[in-house]
């Protein structure tokens, strides 16, 4: 596992923004097949899209031969609504760039059948390759996209009941009110994340700090299934200090040695 630890949100968004960028134009130089970028919502990653949208207006980056796939959606919000999804990555990220539309896969929270839009959602990806990149933030108990505590490491796409924790820290979508969050969401599942060739994690604020102690120092666990993390051959996780704040000395002096060499290869 790669952990960059950097000193303040605004350094893990430039950091994080700059990868996207580079990994684009890396595969655009041996092919012309589009980019599969898996996405995600929360706060977390909000300054990472504002980074990519500023430059894509720089002429750094053009997303129009990028695949998207969102991680999540709430089941059952009505088309357009403030809190979901695809609002938030409209507003966002989606109509500040030049993506087509027809490249943007965000699980559809109202089909009649969820069933078959799950199955659908992991054949889409499928279809388009695979996931090049998968980035992705941690809720405070360890999640990764909506998969809970106890999720199967193993899961796919699937509708995923939310925990009492989660519906409250994203009552703050809701007018504070966790009565008025959804209770299920369609999730991509963990084996969905770590099948995409490159998995980058963004974590900051003291909120996530034992997230990120469980994702690089415990054990490999379904209760913490950022955890699982630890499994792939390439994943990245990007935090600022306050969110390695519960790592041992030892290993926050660790990673920060390893990336100062790094910069020193670049
Ligand atoms: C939600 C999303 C996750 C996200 C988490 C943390 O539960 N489904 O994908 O990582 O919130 O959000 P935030 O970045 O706002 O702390």
């Amino acid at each position: 596992m790669r952990v960059i630890i950097e000193s303040s949100p605004e350094d893990v968004a430039r950091r994080s923004a700059r990868y996207i960028v580079d990994q684009i134009a890396s595969k655009a130089r041996y092919t012309s097949s589009p980019f599969v970028l898996g996405l995600p919502t929360g706060s977390t990653p909000l300054d990472t899209y504002r980074e990519l949208i500023r430059l894509h207006r720089a002429g750094e980056v053009s997303f129009a031969n990028v695949v998207t796939f969102n991680m999540d959606e709430y089941v059952g919000l009505p088309a357009g609504h403030e809190a979901s999804y695809r609002t938030f990555m409209q507003r966002n990220f989606f109509d500040h760039v030049d993506i087509r539309p027809e490249n943007i896969n965000i699980p559809d929270g109202n089909a009649a059948d969820l069933e078959h839009e799950c199955a659908d959602y992991e054949r889409r990806i499928a279809e388009a390759g695979g996931i090049d990149l998968f980035m992705g933030g941690v809720g405070e108990d360890g999640h990764i996209a909506f998969n809970e505590p106890f999720s199967s490491l193993g899961s796919r796409t699937r509708v995923k009941t939310l925990t009492p924790d989660t519906r409250q820290a994203n009552s703050r979508f809701f007018d504070g009110d966790a009565d008025k969050v959804p209770h299920t969401a369609i999730t991509v599942g963990v084996g969905t994340v770590l099948s995409a060739k490159r998995v980058m994690i963004l974590a900051t604020g003291l909120r996530k700090a034992r997230a990120v102690r469980h994702a690089i120092e415990g054990g490999y666990n379904h209760q913490w299934t950022v955890s699982a993390l630890q499994t792939h051959p390439c994943g990245i996780i990007v935090c600022d200090d306050d969110a390695a704040q519960e790592l041992r000395v030892g290993t926050y002096r660790y990673f920060k040695a390893v990336e100062a060499d790094n910069a020193g290869l670049r």
